[in-house]
């Protein structure tokens, strides 16, 4: 799946809950990839923002209609990979497990715990077994550019956070969001996997920028989740975001040099499926 990738940026954008509109993009338009993992969330919109190459998927598909447990993301990944994005940037609402991290913040997100289920998560599996290291699943390069553009949007942003995947579509108990605060997760949400570990097998340098739309059920004193209070922080979070990927646009450096995971799949452990010895 490796692409070459030149000395230019061209940013693959997957937006979830809050930006299915879109972002806004100079020179729009819609293209048509297939891929043989199916058919990805909703078109494929390419474009320049500031000069610089944009793609766009909405994870949830065109009026939002996909839900987590549903979109396909092999052929988001395997797409957006085709169209020679050079890093993947996720937008994405989240839940907070934290009292700093309030509704309206920022995380970047450096580390995930996987409770999904039945999704999935790899590209490799028939005919060959890869075992790619997941252990820093995130860019830290592509995190940091992200992050520092959001706080020139104006956004609080806080520099890393544990997002715990969890199956949904419905949202925590108040037991589960304890546990997951005992475990370490910092903020929760339904589709940062397997999306992170199959950008990995494509050798895509991924990011998350977790957008705070709620505090999840831990918190005793206040009602659940409340859906119309969340679309509210989303809307306005979604505002700040097509900001941030100006912004992004504006201070990416001139020159893309190698991220660290360009070629992941070189530390990758390989194994033919059907190996007599020494498959695992
Ligand atoms: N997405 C936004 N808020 C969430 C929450 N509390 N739990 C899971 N996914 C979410």
């Amino acid at each position: 799946m490796r692409a070459e990738k030149g000395s230019f940026w061209h940013i693959g954008v997957i937006g979830g809950s809050g930006l299915t509109a879109g972002i806004e993009l100079e020179e729009a338009q819609e293209i048509a990839v297939s891929s043989p993992f199916g058919e990805p969330s909703g078109p494929v919109v390419t474009g320049r923002l500031e000069g610089i190459r944009f793609t766009f998927i909405a994870r949830h598909g065109a009026g939002h209609r996909i839900p987590p447990s549903a979109v396909n993301y092999r052929a988001n990944i395997d797409v957006l990979a085709r169209c020679g994005v050079t890093d993947v940037l996720a937008l994405s609402a989240i839940g907070s497990l934290r009292e700093e991290m309030a509704p309206g913040h920022m995380v970047m997100v450096d580390q995930f715990i996987d409770r999904t289920h039945g999704r999935n998560g790899s590209f490799f599996g028939t005919g060959m077994v890869a075992h790619v290291s997941l252990a820093d699943p995130v860019c830290p390069r592509l995190s940091r550019l992200a992050g520092e553009a959001a706080r020139l949007a104006g956004a609080a942003v806080h520099p890393a956070g544990c997002y715990l995947a969890m199956e949904g579509p419905q949202f925590s108990t108040r037991a589960e969001s304890r546990m997951y605060r005992a475990w370490g997760a910092d903020v929760i949400g339904m589709t940062g996997m397997p999306e992170a570990r199959l950008a990995r097998e494509a050798e895509l340098p991924y990011a998350m920028l977790g957008m705070v739309t709620d505090y999840d059920a831990w918190r005793e004193d206040e009602a659940g989740v409340e859906v119309s209070h969340v679309l509210e922080v989303m809307h306005a979070n979604a505002r700040i975001a097509r900001q941030t990927l100006r912004l992004l646009a504006a201070t990416l450096p001139a020159e893309r040099t190698h991220s660290p995971i360009d070629h992941a799949l070189d530390h990758a452990l390989i194994t033919a499926a059907d190996a007599r010895d020494g498959g695992l």
